[in-house]
């Protein structure tokens, strides 16, 4: 398969690779993706996600917000496209992955340099002491969760519409982006800013765009250089095959 031996090489022959995932990384693990088919977004109204609504209707927001990343995030694994990368970094191919998922699943995969440019939903974090607490503390039954600290109203530690992006994690991932000669794309639409300007970032940078999607994204006809079309778990085992030989 001339296109994962050509990617492997690139991989091989590059000095600093970055991994940059969206939601479909993790469909293989059970979590739908937020948009396209099964999409999240077909279900639920994104206003739930929208900080100005968060703090007008916390415990509405918080029923919804439960449903969809404590009910459905709880049981996911690590899939092989999560733990093919974090074998990608230990076997020194990979320096970092950028991650717009909040799901925690590279680090439970064994990544080390992960940059939650959307933070994580393991963590709830205080709206007024901002005292940060491990989401498995609380009682999701009774909402809105309150701060043990000041007992003022809780959210999950992953930033919603109108937030602006966590720090470290966007100096990082823009650090990383300046460094990286090669970008490998897995499992996002490129539709959601800021996050969504890193690829073509590098790309103006000269950095060579590996994409890995199930169908072609934003991305692929705009700075794509090697298109892998294919389920995240089967292109990722089929990159490590050709790295590896
Ligand atoms: N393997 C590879 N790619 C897949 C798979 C799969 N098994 N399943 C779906 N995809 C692709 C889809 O084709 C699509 O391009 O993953 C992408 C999922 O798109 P989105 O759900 O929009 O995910 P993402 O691009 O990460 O969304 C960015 O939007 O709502 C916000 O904060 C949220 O981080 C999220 C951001
Ligand atoms: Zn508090």
């Amino acid at each position: 398969m001339p296109t994962y031996q050509e990617a492997a090489q690139i991989i091989k022959n590059a000095s600093h690779v970055t991994v940059f995932t969206g939601a479909g990384i993790s469909v293989e693990s059970g979590i739908p993706p937020f948009r396209g088919e099964n999409g999240l977004w077909n279900t639920y109204d994104p206003i739930f996600l929208d900080i100005r609504y968060f703090h007008a209707n916390p415990r509405e927001s918080w029923q919804v917000i439960k449903e969809i990343f404590y009910d459905f995030f709880g049981q996911a694994h690590p899939n092989a496209a999560h733990l093919g990368i974090a074998q990608l970094e230990k076997d020194g191919y990979v320096k970092a992955t950028i991650t717009q998922n909040i799901d925690n699943l590279h680090q439970d995969a064994g990544s080390i340099e992960v940059y939650e440019y959307h933070g994580n939903s393991r963590n709830l974090i205080c709206t007024s002491c901002g005292q940060k607490s491990p989401a498995s503390h609380f009682d999701l039954n009774l909402l809105p969760p309150l701060c043990i600290r000041c007992s003022k109203i809780l959210k999950p530690d992953f930033i919603f519409y109108g937030e602006a992006i966590p720090e470290p994690a966007m100096s990082l991932s823009f650090q990383e982006t300046e460094q990286a000669d090669v970008f490998l794309l897995v499992g996002t639409t490129g539709e959601v800013m800021p996050a969504a300007q890193l690829p073509h970032i590098a790309k103006r940078n000269g950095a060579k765009i590996i994409e890995i999607n199930i169908e072609p994204s934003l991305y692929t006809q705009q700075i794509t250089d090697i298109f892998l079309q294919g389920k995240a778990t089967v292109a990722i085992t089929n990159l490590l095959e050709a790295i590896e030989n």
